[in-house]
């Protein structure tokens, strides 16, 4: 099936002051990703803070440019489009759900007005069809038809986010980008924004791409899963083989840390610098922290391997084996542990 949006050796380089008045640092915020988001799917991304999922999250919805690299919607090259069909192709095919509702959603004008505002831009319908439209969002998020006129200050934050997501919805998208979309709110409501979510993912058809902190839930809500690190997508895993199957390191790592296992282990534990994303080690750059490097890791990038399923590849001159235990690798990786 064709994808809906495609990157192709993306790369973000942002410009940054730093120290001195004159110099700017380059900073490596995404560094050769290639993505294909198939209709329907759930791609969830994991990683730490600063590795880039944000990154990725706004280059799919062409809401960045990349630096170099191409993005592909439906086949065609957006950013070579001419600026009106770009903003037509992006509104007509993607949304995107931010982490804090409070600051993404405008808070002078009512909810009715927010979820207008999309149809307004991109010209869809009549006034009335528009009305139409806006009391449809709303019951499609659960939302009292009450609330049209409440101001964002006037709702909860899970309310908040309901509006969030509704105005992603506005134009149908194929695709829709959410980041972080729990983070803010009280624990007590996150479940609600999830299943939500889920839920008209279902309903709608819609392909999701989903990025969080809280990995378990990547991983129970996604089919696949993606691991960044330091910029770069270093594995691409179906969710059901990622806490135990991962061939990266860094994917072990990150899954042994969290809680949510059958059987809770100590996590494997990370020592060595942590890298900047203005000065990338050479080689691959989760070398500073891994406890398999040598020589070859710190001189060359691995390329993508494959896996014994075709949808699970992974960049790592040693990987774990598929048979290797989490366990297993928590006794590796102990560099005092007396043997
Ligand atoms: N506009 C910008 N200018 C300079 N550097 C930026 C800019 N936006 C992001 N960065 C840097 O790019 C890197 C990737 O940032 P990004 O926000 O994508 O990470 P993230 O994985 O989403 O982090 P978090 O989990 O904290 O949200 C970081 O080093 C960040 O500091
Ligand atoms: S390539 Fe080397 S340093 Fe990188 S993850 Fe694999 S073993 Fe570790
Ligand atoms: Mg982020």
């Amino acid at each position: 099936m064709n994808a809906i949006v495609e990157l192709s050796d993306a790369h973000v380089v942002h410009k940054a002051r730093s120290g001195g008045l004159f110099t700017r640092d380059r900073v490596y915020a995404l560094t050769g990703a290639d993505l294909s988001v198939a209709p329907g799917e759930t791609v969830g991304v994991v990683g730490e803070s600063g590795c880039g999922k944000s990154t990725l999250a706004k280059v799919l919805v062409g809401v960045v440019r990349p630096t170099s690299g191409t993005v592909s919607f439906q086949g065609r090259d957006l950013w070579s489009m001419p600026a009106a069909e770009r903003r037509a192709a992006v509104g007509g095919s993607t949304g995107m759900i931010f982490q804090d509702p409070s600051t993404a959603l405008n808070r002078r004008l009512p909810v009715r007005q927010i979820l207008r505002d999309p149809l307004d831009v991109h010209d869809r319908g009549t006034k009335q069809q528009r009305e139409d439209r806006v009391r449809e969002l709303m019951s499609l998020v659960g939302l009292p038809r009450a609330l049209a006129d409440a101001l964002p200050g006037q709702l909860s934050g899970g309310q908040r986010q309901r509006v969030a997501i509704a105005r992603a919805l506005a134009l149908d998208p194929g695709l829709v980008v959410a980041d972080e979309p729990t983070s803010a709110l009280d624990v007590s409501v996150r479940a609600q924004i999830l299943n939500l979510l889920l839920d008209l993912k279902e309903r709608l058809g819609l392909a999701l791409v989903f990025v969080s902190h809280d990995i378990q839930t990547v991983r129970r809500m996604s089919d696949r899963v993606i691991t960044m690190y330091l910029g770069r997508i270093v594995e691409e895993s179906p969710a059901a083989e990622v806490t135990e199957r991962a061939r990266h390191p860094y994917t072990r790592a990150l899954f042994s840390a969290t809680p949510g296992l059958l059987h809770p282990i100590d996590p494997i534990p990370l020592t060595g610098p942590v890298p900047s994303a203005t000065r990338p080690p050479s080689g691959c750059p989760f070398r500073t922290r891994c406890w398999k490097a040598d020589e070859r890791c710190a001189a060359d990038m691995p390329d993508f391997s494959v896996a014994s399923s075709a949808d699970h590849r992974f960049r790592c001159h040693h990987p774990v084996q598929e048979d290797e235990s989490t366990r297993d690798l928590v006794r590796q990786s102990h560099p005092t542990e007396p043997s």
